[in-house]
């Protein structure tokens, strides 16, 4: 097809969990658009173009097969989908420094800064550059005089407009988002590419629901709302603690507090911690620049979250552990999802990575059961030592167990034959429910010793 038989063209470069459903999206809504997904990662584009998507996300597959090869194109020829673009999201990854200045807390920014140069390289004519990628406030600056700083006379206008879709939930928070932020330069091209932003989103959402602010309050907003969503899962977390000491349930008091409409109900559920790979990593970087500006109050704050969410891992199987006798040694444990939350099988900073770990440091032989997320847990758990099984079928996984150790909430969990799964399992038969989403009243009536979060164990002894 050619250039002329499209109204304009997208591109966006990183075809990971947030590039390739987006462009998905895109391409369904806005068939006059031409949208190209580019990544360096030859076999993820090629997952791409075939039925094997490589990401799990419920109604993902239907979209993208509609618009593939009529609109939706995916490629590695990065330089050929940069020089045709109008509009040019760049998402790749933005994961924590593992080296050198803020290594464990900033963002390594090497894989946006080579898209950035990229660009400038292939480029030759002028574009909107879209920051979707998750990004320290004022990276657009940097990004600008990177890009600016060409001789061919091209004009960039960087703009930032995160992604706030969750995992598993991707398809639908982008087709219906709460909302859609769009931050730009108030300068005139600055509010010439807000506006085309804003009419590209417009194809499908409410011009109500689609947020203009300036750039740096678009970056910040991003690691705000990350920032404060993890914050209400550490602080329900802290309270299942005080629950668990004093007969209070964690469930009942989230339900209370969550009907004061100035709480809001959701967020509430308290867990053996959150995991993805965003709310640990954007808060480090929240805190690194809060560093940075001198706030070392406001620095310590947000860096509690992830120490409230890392005692809670802790926690969980130091609560195994003591309550099966204080030795886990060679007795088999079946973990019970690995993904970091149900509908998806990515795992990246799951607690059940942790769990497993530290299981295995205890000398247990763990069996890992999860739906979507095996080929990812093989790869998490590479390098560890220690008695490790992986089994798609549940009740294969806890043949002969002590324990069940629940720590993703798939559906499929909550139906399972937990007489049948009880009979098969050593006596006593311990259930460690890290989502709370079994029927812990009905699993200690078939017999099983049962320790939800922030609840009252069901014991038999
Ligand atoms: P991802 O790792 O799944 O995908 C990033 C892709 O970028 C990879 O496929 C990688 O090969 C590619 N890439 C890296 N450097 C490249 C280059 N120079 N040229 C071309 N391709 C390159 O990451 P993700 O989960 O999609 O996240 C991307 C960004 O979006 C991050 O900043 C993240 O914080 C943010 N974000 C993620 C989510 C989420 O749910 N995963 C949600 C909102 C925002
Ligand atoms: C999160 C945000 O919800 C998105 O808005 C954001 O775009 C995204 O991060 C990102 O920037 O990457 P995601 O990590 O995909 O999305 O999934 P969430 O639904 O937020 O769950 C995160 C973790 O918190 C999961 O491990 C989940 O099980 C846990 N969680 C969530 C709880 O333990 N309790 C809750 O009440 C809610």
């Amino acid at each position: 097809m050619t250039k002329k038989t499209f109204k304009k063209h997208v591109t966006c470069i990183g075809a990971g969990y947030v590039g390739g459903p987006t462009m998905a999206v895109i391409a369904a809504k806005c068939p006059d658009i031409k949208v190209a997904v580019v990544d360096v990662n030859a076999s993820r584009i090629a997952a791409w173009e075939s039925d094997d998507l490589p990401i799990y996300e419920p109604g993902l597959l239907d979209m993208v097969k509609k618009a593939r090869g009529r609109n939706l194109f995916f490629s590695t020829d990065i330089d050929a989908a940069i020089r045709t673009a109008d509009i040019l999201f760049v998402s790749v990854n933005t994961p924590t420094k593992t080296f050198g200045e803020g290594a464990g807390k900033a963002p390594d920014l090497q894989y946006w800064e080579k898209t950035a140069r990229n660009i400038v390289k292939a480029s030759q004519s002028d574009k909107i550059i879209v920051e979707k990628s998750t990004l320290p406030v004022r990276t657009a600056h940097a990004m600008e005089r990177i890009l600016n700083a060409n001789n061919k006379g091209i004009h960039f206008e960087v703009a930032s407009n995160p992604e706030f879709l969750a995992e598993g939930s991707a398809v639908k928070d982008l087709l219906d988002p709460d909302r859609v932020l769009i931050g730009t330069q108030e300068t005139p091209t600055g509010l010439a590419a807000r506006k085309e932003l804003v009419d590209l989103y417009a194809h499908w959402v409410d011009r109500n629901d689609i947020i203009t602010s300036n750039v740096w309050s678009a970056e910040l907003s991003k690691l705000a709302a990350n920032a404060f969503l993890a914050q209400r899962i550490s602080s329900i977390n802290s309270m299942s603690a005080l629950c668990e000491k004093t007969e209070a349930d964690v469930a009942e008091v989230g339900y209370a507090i969550g009907k004061d409409s100035r709480i809001g109900s959701k967020f509430l559920s308290a867990s053996v911690g959150f995991g993805g790979s965003c709310f640990k990593k954007d808060i480090l970087n929240l805190v690194y620049l809060c560093e940075h500006y001198g706030l070392s109050e406001v620095a310590h704050y947000w860096e509690y979250v992830v120490k409230i969410n890392d005692y809670q891992m802790t926690r969980f199987v130091r609560g195994m552990i003591h309550a099966m006798f204080n030795t886990i040694a060679k007795k088999r444990i079946a973990v019970l999802g690995f993904a970091f939350k149900a509908n998806t099988g990515d795992t990246r900073e799951s607690p059940a990575i942790y769990v497993t770990k530290k299981l295995l440091e205890e000398q247990a032989h763990v069996v890992i059961s999860d739906p979507k997320a095996l080929a990812n847990a093989k790869i998490d758990l590479a390098d560890c030592r220690g008695e490790i099984e992986y089994e798609r079928d549940p009740y294969v996984a806890v043949r002969g167990a002590h324990a069940i150790a629940v720590c993703t909430e798939w559906e499929e969990y909550k139906k399972l034959d937990y007489k049948r799964i009880f009979k098969s399992m050593e006596k006593p038969a311990f259930i460690f429910d890290g989502r709370n989403v079994l029927d812990h009243r009905r699993l200690h009536e078939i017999g099983f010793s049962v320790f939800p979060v922030g609840k009252r164990p069901l014991t038999h002894y």
